[in-house]
C-alpha cells in the first residue's frame, strides 16, 4: 500500500482517472461528495474517454435523477462534460437493491467474464470506515460468492437501500485508489488502514490481491 498526502489530493486522482480513460480503461467511480473535483479536474483536461468504459462502485437505489444518485453526481461533474462519451454502466437503483444488484452482475460477467479485473476502481472512505456501499457490521461485508450485491439497509445518511461491489470484485482489480479529505475521516482512515488495521472497518478489506492500493489524504485526513 502507498499513502500519498498531498494538498490537493483531487488533482492527482482526476490525473489517474484521466490517464486510465484515455488508455481505454474499465474504469470505476465512487459516489459521495469527495470526489466532485476529482472529476470536474479530470473532465477539463480534454482527454478523449471514447475507448473506455465507466462503471460504479455502488449506487443508492432512487430513480437516476434523484439528488442522492451517485450516477447524477457523476453525469453532472464528468460526463456530461466529456465528448466523445464514454460507455457508461449504470447501476439501476430503481430496480431496487436485490433486482439491481442482479442486473449488474450479469452485465458485468456479461462485459468482463466471471473473473473481472478493473483497470482502476476509484474508492471513498465514510467516517465509519465503509466503503463503496459496505458497511460496518452488515452482511454485505461478508459475501464472497457474488461480484455485486444488494444492501437492504444503508449504515448511513441517506438511509436508502443501495449496490454495491463486493469486497471480492474490489480485491481482483489491477488498481485501486481511494481519495479521503477532511479531518473527520482521519480516524478512519487509521481504523482502516493502520497497522493493526480493524478487522471491523469494511475498508480494513480493501486489499487488491494482484493489484496496486494508493491512499490519496489531504494533510487533515492523514493520520
Ligand atoms: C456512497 C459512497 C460512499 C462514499 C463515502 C464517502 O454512495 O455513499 O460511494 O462509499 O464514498 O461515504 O463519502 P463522502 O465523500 O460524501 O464523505
Amino acid at each position: 500500500m502507498r499513502i500519498e498526502v498531498l494538498d490537493d489530493p483531487a488533482a492527482a486522482v482526476a490525473e489517474l482517472l484521466a490517464d486510465a480513460a484515455a488508455a481505454g480503461g474499465d474504469v470505476v467511480l465512487t459516489g459521495g461528495s469527495s470526489p466532485k473535483r476529482a472529476y470536474e479536474l479530470a473532465a477539463a483536461r480534454g482527454d478523449d474517454w471514447s475507448g473506455a468504459t465507466v462503471w460504479y462502485g455502488d449506487e443508492r437505489c432512487v430513480p437516476e435523477n434523484h439528488d442522492w444518485s451517485n450516477h447524477r453526481m457523476a453525469e453532472a461533474s464528468l460526463l456530461s462534460r466529456l465528448d466523445p462519451r464514454p460507455e457508461v454502466m449504470r447501476m439501476e437503483g430503481e430496480l431496487g437493491h436485490e433486482g439491481g444488484a442482479r442486473a449488474y452482475e450479469a452485465r458485468v460477467r456479461e462485459r468482463l467474464g466471471d473473473e473481472p479485473r478493473w483497470d482502476l476502481i476509484l474508492l471513498g472512505l465514510g467516517p465509519d470506515a465503509h466503503t463503496a456501499s459496505l458497511f460496518p457490521g452488515k452482511p454485505e461485508v461478508e459475501v464472497a460468492d457474488r461480484l455485486v450485491v444488494g444492501v437492504p439497509e444503508a449504515g448511513m445518511d441517506p438511509q436508502v437501500p443501495r449496490i454495491s461491489l463486493t469486497l471480492p470484485a474490489i480485491n481482483a482489480a489491477r488498481r485501486v485508489v481511494f481519495l479521503v479529505t477532511g479531518e473527520a475521516k482521519r480516524e478512519a482512515v487509521r481504523r482502516a488502514f493502520g497497522d493493526p488495521a480493524d478487522p471491523s472497518s469494511p475498508a480494513a478489506h480493501v486489499r487488491p490481491t494482484d493489484g496496486e492500493l494508493t491512499l490519496y489524504l489531504d494533510p487533515a485526513a492523514a493520520p
